[in-house]
Order: C-alpha cells, then sequence, then structure tokens
C-alpha cells in the first residue's frame, strides 16, 4: 500500500540532502497532479430551456481528472454556489484517507458557500476508469466528471493500444431545478418527477428538442481502433449502451481488468464504469451512439433515448445516421446474461485475490416501503430500508465522530441479518415489517474477510438495486434469482476470476453475493446508487477497525477538513 499522503512531507529535506550529495536523481515515475475545482452557477441550454445549474469550472460534465496509477492529486475545491457541497472521488479506495472520500456527513462536513477544501490522495495500485461526483443531495445532478488512470509508465494496456480514447458520460437532465423538485417530493411523500432526458457528455442528441448544438460526436477513421471510457452518471437508471454497426469489446469494469468478450450492447448501472474496445470497421457513414433504460420492474416507464454521433471522416454531416438495435427496456434475460460474461482478468500481472474463506457472513435484505408522515400531502412518504433499517444522515462526519471518539453520533448494533426471515421474494407485502430509523452501522475487525449478501425483497416491490461500497473494491462471487439459499448456492460461487467492482447491480427479486478483505480502516459508506433509493434511506456504513500494525490505521485528518 502507498504511503500516507501526509506523511510525505517529512521525505522531503532527505530528498535534497541526497541532491546535495551529489546522487544521480532517477525521477519515479509518480508525481504531484494539483486541481483547481470551482463550484458555482451556470446558465446552461438544453431542450430550448436555459436555466442556471451547478457545475465545476464552469463545465458540464466538469473537468477530466487525468492522473497516473501511483500520483498524489490535490484537488482544491472552492464552493462559490448557494449549496452546502462535497465530492467523493467514486471507486478510489482512499487507503487510511477516507478524509479524502467525500460523502456528506459520513467521512466530512460539506464545504460551506465560501470556503474551500483541498482533497488529497494517493492513487495506489489502480489503473483504469473512475469518475467524481457530488455527494450531497442530488447534486451530482449536474456535478460530475471523468477519472482517468492511466498505468505506469511503461506498462501498457493488457489489450491492443487504442488509436485513441474518449470518455463517455451518461447522465440525467431536467429541465427544472433539481433541487427543487426534490423538495417538493419530499412535501409530497413522493418521488419526484423523472429527468426529461438522458443525456451522452451532458448533450441528448437530436431525438430531442433543440439539439443542433447538443450531439456530441466523435470522429473516427476506419480500419482504426478505439478505447471508450463509458460511465453511468445517471442519478437513477441503469441504462444499456449500443453503437450501430459496431460491436463492442468489453475490457474493462470499474477500473479493474476483465477477460475481453464482444457483445452488441452493455449494461451499466448508475455508479459503474466499463471501458470497452471499437473497431471502426464499417462502410464510413455516421453510426449513432445511444442509450436508453434498463428496467424489469417499472414503477413508471421511461424508454427515453440519449443519441450521439460516431462519424467516419470525411462523411458530411448531411449523411442520415442509422440508430442501433438496444435491448428492450425490460430485457432481463439480457441484463442477466451480460453480467454472467463478465470475469476478472486474473492474470499472474492482474490476479484476483478473492478471499477464499469468510470470517464475517452478513445478509442484508433491501426492502421499500410506505411510511405515516404527519407533515407529508399524502399522510404518507416512501422509504427504503436495509435489514429493515432506514438510515438517518447524522449532523456531523461519521468518520469525525469514529475518530475522535465522540458518542452518540452513531451505533454499531446493525444486525447481521434481518429481524425476522421471510419469503424475500415472494407474493407482494405491503406491510414494512416494523421497520425503524436510525443511524446504525456495522463494526468490522481490521483485515477480516466478509462475505456479504444483498438481498432484494417484495416489500412494496421489487426492482433492481446498484449497491456501491466506499473505500473498497468486492469481488462479485455470485448471483441469482429468488431468495438466496445459503445451503445450495455458495456451491455454485465463483472464487477464480469473478468480477472485481465497486458498485454492482442486485438483480430484480434476486440476490448478489460479495466478498471484501476489510484492510482499509475508518467509516465506508454503503449504499444503492439510485439517488431516488438513497435519498429514501437505503444506506449504511462500515466501520472497519484500525489494525495493530504502524501503517494500519486512519490517518489524522487534515487541518482544513470542514466543520458542520
Ligand atoms: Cu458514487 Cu456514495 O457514491
Amino acid at each position: 500500500m502507498g504511503m500516507a499522503n501526509r506523511e510525505n512531507f517529512p521525505l522531503v529535506p532527505f530528498f535534497y540532502f541526497f541532491c546535495m550529495l551529489g546522487f544521480v536523481f532517477i525521477p519515479t515515475e509518480a508525481s504531484v497532479k494539483k486541481y483547481q475545482f470551482n463550484v458555482q452557477v451556470t446558465n446552461v441550454s438544453r431542450l430550448c430551456h436555459t436555466k442556471p445549474i451547478v457545475t465545476v469550472n464552469g463545465m458540464f460534465p466538469g473537468p477530466t481528472i487525468y492522473v497516473r496509477e501511483g500520483d498524489r492529486v490535490l484537488i482544491n475545491v472552492t464552493n462559490s454556489a448557494q449549496y452546502n457541497m462535497s465530492i467523493h472521488w467514486h471507486g478510489l479506495k482512499q487507503y487510511r484517507n477516507g478524509w479524502a472520500d467525500g460523502p456528506a456527513y459520513i467521512t466530512q462536513c460539506p464545504i460551506k458557500t465560501g470556503n474551500s477544501y483541498v482533497y488529497d490522495f494517493n492513487v495506489t495500485v489502480q489503473r483504469g476508469t473512475l469518475w467524481w461526483h457530488a455527494h450531497i443531495f442530488w447534486l451530482r445532478a449536474t456535478v460530475y466528471g471523468a477519472i482517468v488512470i492511466m498505468p505506469k509508465q511503461g506498462t501498457p494496456f493488457p489489450f491492443p493500444q487504442p488509436e485513441r480514447e474518449e470518455t463517455i458520460l451518461l447522465g440525467e437532465w431536467w429541465n427544472n431545478d433539481v433541487e427543487e423538485l426534490v423538495n417538493q417530493g419530499n412535501k409530497l411523500g413522493l418521488p419526484p418527477n423523472m429527468s426529461d432526458a438522458h443525456t451522452i457528455n451532458g448533450k441528448p442528441g437530436p431525438l430531442f428538442p433543440c439539439s443542433d448544438k447538443h450531439t456530441f460526436a466523435m470522429e473516427v477513421e476506419q480500419g482504426k481502433t478505439y478505447l471508450l471510457r463509458i460511465i453511468n452518471a445517471a442519478l437513477n437508471d441503469e441504462l444499456f449502451f449500443a453503437i450501430a454497426g459496431h460491436n463492442l469489446t468489453v475490457v474493462e469494469v470499474d477500473a479493474v481488468y476483465t477477460k475481453p468478450f464482444t457483445t452488441q450492447a452493455i449494461l451499466i448501472a448508475p455508479g459503474q464504469t466499463t471501458n470497452v474496445l471499437v473497431q471502426a470497421s464499417q462502410v464510413p457513414s455516421r453510426y449513432f451512439m445511444a442509450a436508453r433504460p434498463f428496467m424489469d420492474a417499472p414503477l413508471s416507464i421511461d424508454n427515453k433515448t440519449a443519441t450521439a454521433m460516431l462519424q467516419y471522416k470525411g462523411i458530411p454531416n448531411t449523411v442520415l445516421p442509422i440508430l442501433p438495435q438496444l435491448p428492450a427496456l425490460n430485457d432481463t434475460n439480457f441484463a442477466l446474461s451480460y453480467n454472467a460474461k463478465l470475469r476478472s482478468l486474473n492474470s499472474p500481472q492482474f490476479p484476483a485475490n478473492v478471499p477464499l474463506k469468510v470470517d464475517r457472513h452478513l445478509f442484508y435484505t433491501i426492502g421499500l416501503g410506505i411510511n405515516p408522515c404527519p407533515t407529508c400531502l399524502n399522510g404518507t412518504q416512501l422509504i427504503a430500508s436495509l435489514n429493515n433499517i432506514t438510515f438517518v444522515m447524522p449532523q456531523m462526519g461519521l468518520l469525525q465522530a469514529h475518530y475522535f471518539n465522540i458518542k452518540g453520533v452513531f451505533r454499531t448494533d446493525f444486525p447481521d441479518r434481518p429481524p425476522t426471515p421471510f419469503n424475500y421474494t415472494g407474493a407482494p407485502l405491503t406491510a414494512n415489517l416494523g421497520t425503524t430509523l436510525g443511524t446504525r452501522l456495522s463494526k468490522i475487525a481490521f483485515n477480516s474477510t466478509v462475505e456479504l449478501v444483498l438481498q432484494d425483497t417484495n416489500l412494496l416491490s421489487v426492482e433492481s438495486h446498484p449497491f456501491h461500497l466506499h473505500g473498497y473494491n468486492f469481488f462479485v462471487v455470485g448471483t441469482g434469482v429468488g431468495n438466496f439459499n445459503p445451503s445450495k448456492d455458495p456451491a455454485k460461487f465463483n472464487l477464480v476470476d469473478p468480477p472485481e467492482r465497486n458498485t454492482v447491480g442486485v438483480p430484480t427479486g434476486g440476490w448478489t453475493a460479495m466478498r471484501f478483505r476489510a484492510d482499509n480502516p475508518g467509516v465506508w459508506f454503503m449504499h444503492c446508487h439510485l439517488e431516488l433509493h438513497t435519498s429514501w434511506g437505503l444506506k449504511t456504513a462500515f466501520v472497519v477497525e484500525n489494525g495493530k500494525g504502524v501503517d494500519q490505521s486512519v490517518l489524522p485528518p487534515p487541518k482544513d477538513l470542514p466543520l458542520c
């Protein structure tokens, strides 16, 4: 594991000392990369509407963080908007350094208007595509961007070197102010209106009105191969993505190399990233890239398609493009078989270190429900829970409370299994089985191996849920439809080359089993990456204890850590 950020400073005098002695200084490839993020309000037009949105540096999507494995990254975030802000570097492991992780009230208090905070972290033993986004309320609707981590100098990709690469950020666009819509929804006890468009690199494309300037285009040359770094930054939609006439070869998910496989379309959940190779092997023309939701248990249908252009060099804009065949909105079979094809590369250079023995077995049920709400217009509100607990956001950062041992902020009695087992995916259950509110976390011993089974339930309705764990990657060792069977299903686990990721879709009315080694001390958020469900309380956190070794405890907080 890498040196701690704030402990690098004492090395500087030694460095000068050796230089003065005339030692030949061989520069290491690692360097310090600095970024300035100004959070501000910017007017942006889409779909014939102009509205002020929160951006970073006036850009939508925001700037790409471009670093190399081993780099130290310093990102100075200055908040000039009227909202509290915090930014999460989604998928960065932040070893011992939760202070740089970003989720508001979990690892830090928000950066208030007029204030700054420097996110200071090392990029250690990770390379590939990740992303960053606001991690407070629904502000990530417009505050997001790509993170590209290049492999160490001299280390090639484990696939053919592409001619060029492009980041493809899939998102959602609302014509109205998102924070306002959410507040309205909360008053009614209902979900806010769904988005008005899907977007590719911030642009919805010509299937939406006023698209002229709002279509993303990528130029390619026939015969060459390109790397697309695809990121699902949408708030609430799992998406299919395809390019007309072109196959996609998946080579990486969530910044972990995979065994390459070729597919007509990919499925990508909010929070996930997928790198694909595309060969410009077709008759030179214009081809649509397209993204459209996957929803096999829709509460309300959203089949809006975002498009962008793959344009061969020399082809004029007057040529009519071709639309790709996307799987149907409710194509469960495509979703299951696509996910079954994902395998870690598991090469000697990039091994999959799957925990084979489990110290701690966790079984969490995912439930939706309706709670009384005297202040809501309907007298009820929708809620969500894990093991019947709806998570309540604290008033201060949990990591602070943990580090300084401040009592009364959270409890560590989150149950390892649901209080009462039931037929989780049987007939719809309308009761919410006594859901309780609480800021309850699970305490995990340092370096123990954890197996977590996430089980969807038919409380109110089955639905698929992309779960994201901060501070870690995990191995997706098994998944299935229906109820998890602890006496039969583990025998079918893939403990050799399961996909390693930071966000996994729990199938509609099904379960997913993941394993990880708890070697990163701190407080780590885990939540459904559908913003709607997160805001309903579908979240919790792990407190991973410090280890005994000198380099196994949470680092001291930085001096500029925002206070509540
Ligand atoms: Cu990308 Cu806690 O989120």
